[in-house]
């Protein structure tokens, strides 16, 4: 099976290639990077998707600065919603899966706090959000074949190119450089290696998975920014004490969700790859070589 990738230099893009390698290649991944088309032009992207064969297509791109999308709201409709639709119709004219890449930040404006399964409705509370949630949903208008992964607060080897790094190394770097940190504890959201949404990528895709949403991340989601940012402490042995505040006390120009945790059981259906994530993160600090 022959798979074209786009965002292959990203946090997440480098691991579907790993995780690919590490299993003897079971796809044929090309890789579509910068190099060979910027995406937020439209008609030449799809110029050059259209010279290339493929039977999956798999989308970790998008334009996910969620500050700088509030007040860039064209660039992320494009990119995060119109560039989507179009993928997902070239796939159609193909008959190839489209594979694609969201957030849990579709939801946010929900009552509900409990984990949030694929049955829910989207409710974004900002534009970042919103154009995510346009992108699965023209998707699916234009094509019958799509997976939907929605992801979450994501940490992976190679940082994310789009953001310049993740919360994990951030929290690193400023609790050893400040001895004290402040974290928000009113936003709960379910931390998830990047490595362990390839595994389960690759997974959705050999077995064939029967074409819908699905929520991929690890395991006892249900944690603040917060609590994330003392288990990073904790496990990397780091000196610095982490103080809980609240959202309003860290204004952003994006309204983050208060409440974002995904439910994963219909992805368990299908592969074990998620872990719990204090694991998930234990590995990746090993891999990262802030513990030994
Ligand atoms: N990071 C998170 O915490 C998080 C949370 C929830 C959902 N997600 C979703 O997860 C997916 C992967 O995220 P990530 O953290 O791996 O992101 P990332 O490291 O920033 O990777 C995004 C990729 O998109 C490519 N890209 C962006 N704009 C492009 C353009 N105009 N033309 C060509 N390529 C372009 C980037 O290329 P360059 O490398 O050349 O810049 C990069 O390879 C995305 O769909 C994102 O919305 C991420």
């Amino acid at each position: 099976m022959k798979a074209l990738l786009l965002g292959p230099n990203g946090q997440l893009g480098q691991d579907v290639l790993r995780a690919n390698q590490a299993r003897g290649a079971p796809l044929t991944i090309e890789p579509f990077g910068r190099d060979r088309a910027d995406l937020s032009n439209l008609d030449e992207a799809l110029a050059r998707l259209g010279e290339t064969q493929f039977d999956v297509l798999i989308n970790c791109s998008s334009y996910h600065k969620t500050d700088e999308v509030e007040s860039n709201a064209q660039l992320g409709f494009t990119i995060n919603a119109h560039l989507v639709r179009r993928l997902a119709e070239l796939c159609a004219q193909r008959n190839a899966r489209f594979v694609h890449v969201s957030t849990d930040y579709v939801f946010g404006g929900q009552d509900k706090r409990t984990p949030l399964t694929e049955e829910d409705a989207k409710a974004p509370v900002n534009i970042y959000g919103a154009s995510k949630a346009m992108g699965e949903d023209l998707a699916r208008a234009a094509h019958d074949d799509v997976l939907i992964l929605r992801v979450a607060s994501l940490f992976g080897v190679a940082g994310a190119s789009g953001k310049g790094g993740n919360f994990v190394e951030t929290m690193l770097k400023f609790g050893r450089e400040r001895g004290h940190l402040r974290v928000v504890d009113d936003q709960i959201m379910s931390p998830t290696a990047t490595e362990d949404i390839a595994a389960a990528m690759l997974d959705l895709v050999l077995e064939r998975a029967p074409a819908g949403r699905y929520h991929v991340v690890n395991d006892d989601g249900g944690v603040s920014w917060c609590a994330f940012a003392r288990e990073i402490i904790a496990q990397a042995g780091v000196n610095a004490t982490v103080e809980a505040i609240a959202s309003a006390e860290f204004p952003t120009p994006a309204k983050r969700p208060p409440y974002s945790a995904l439910d994963n059981a219909k992805l368990k259906t299908i592969t074990s790859a998620m872990r719990p994530w204090p694991a998930a993160l234990n590995a990746y600090l090993r891999a990262k070589g802030h513990i030994r």
